[in-house]
């Protein structure tokens, strides 16, 4: 079976080919260079860029790969509105034109799954963490379809966090890889305290403020090193051990981390350590499909076929869609 996936629920354009679950072909287009002027992504713009990209993308992609396809998978939330409906438009048209089915995909289920496309299948139960720049979620995953949200954030999201602390410190958006690499040159670390809350739930805006709190006492350059690793260690020390509180009440053998965030050595390490602590699993895809990308997108409405699932014609965009 070929599935082509679109991904337009943020700021990548994205296509994809996925025959029988394996990735084929792809083609993406970032409106990163775009947004970096305003600092960050302006839902008016990222619809216009994704009008302006798809169908030039789609031709790429049709021309690289002439098979016919029997499905299209499409990100229909959560998402920007006019990103997502635009995407939305797009795989209707195909799909009429095709003559061909439709999916509405899931976009925290596509990152999770996104491990698919490299091969490797996670043990249920599992437990799945999307962290990106709209999501900091945890979900109960026990079975091909079936989650549960045990605990997100209440405000902002890990990515947001990074993205807004990197624009006060001059980096552009997003600022999560240069963070990543400034603190590789760290000699000491700028301590920023944790979370304290109770529970499952998770809330990152007061991280944030004694971030900026700290930053704006800095004088001098030689410290934005140090500052980088205190902030990444505050958020996924916070993070990780949330995710240990799941797997110390649930019986859980994997952990499957998704989203852009999650290309993050130091949050890997961190999750890898209380994996190892309770001898679980952990798979995290590779940085290329932890960031949006229409390949998971793909090979989520492949499983969702498999399993069953078919969308028509009348289906809608879902702007704030959980899993
Ligand atoms: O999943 P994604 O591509 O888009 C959303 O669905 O939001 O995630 C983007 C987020 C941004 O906040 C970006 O700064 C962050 O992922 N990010 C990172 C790294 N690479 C990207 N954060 C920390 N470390 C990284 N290496
Ligand atoms: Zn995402």
């Amino acid at each position: 079976m070929i599935v082509l996936g679109i991904e337009t629920s943020c700021d990548d354009t994205g296509i994809a080919i996925v025959k029988d679950g394996i990735l084929v072909c792809e083609v993406r287009a970032t409106q990163e260079e775009i947004h970096k002027k305003f600092g960050g992504v302006v839902p008016e713009v990222a619809s216009r860029e994704h009008f302006r990209t798809l169908l030039p993308l789609y031709d790429v992609i049709r021309e690289k790969f002439k098979e016919k396809i029997d499905a299209v998978a499409v990100t229909v939330g959560p998402g920007l509105p006019g990103s997502l409906s635009l995407g939305l438009c797009f795989a209707k048209t195909i799909a009429l034109c095709e003559g061909v089915r439709i999916v509405g995909v899931n976009h925290l289920e596509a990152h999770l799954l996104a491990c698919l496309l490299e091969n490797r299948y996670p043990k249920f139960p599992c437990l799945g963490v999307v962290i990106s720049g709209g999501h900091t979620e945890m979900i109960l995953w026990s079975g091909w379809g079936v989650y549960k949200r045990i605990g997100w954030t209440v405000d902002d999201a890990i990515g947001e966090v990074i993205d807004k602390i990197g624009r006060e410190m001059g980096i552009s958006y997003p600022a999560g890889s240069e963070i990543e690499r400034l603190s590789l040159s760290a000699k000491g670390e700028i301590k920023i305290s944790k979370l304290k809350m109770e529970g499952y739930m998770m809330s990152f805006s007061g991280i944030k403020t004694a971030a900026l709190r700290t930053f704006r006492k800095i004088t001098s350059k030689n410290d934005y090193p140090a500052f980088a690793l205190g902030l990444q260690n505050s958020l996924f020390s916070s993070l990780s051990s949330k995710i240990e509180r799941v797997v110390e009440d649930y019986y859980i053998k994997e952990i499957v981390l998704g989203g852009g965030v999650a290309a993050n050595n130091i949050l890997k390490g961190k999750v890898a350590k209380v994996c190892r602590k309770h001898n679980l699993g952990m798979m995290v895809p590779s940085p290329k499909f932890c960031a949006d990308n229409a390949a998971m997108v793909a090979v989520c409405g492949y499983d969702m076929i498999l399993r069953g699932v078919s969308d028509d014609l009348s289906l809608d965009y879902k702007s704030d869609w959980k899993i």
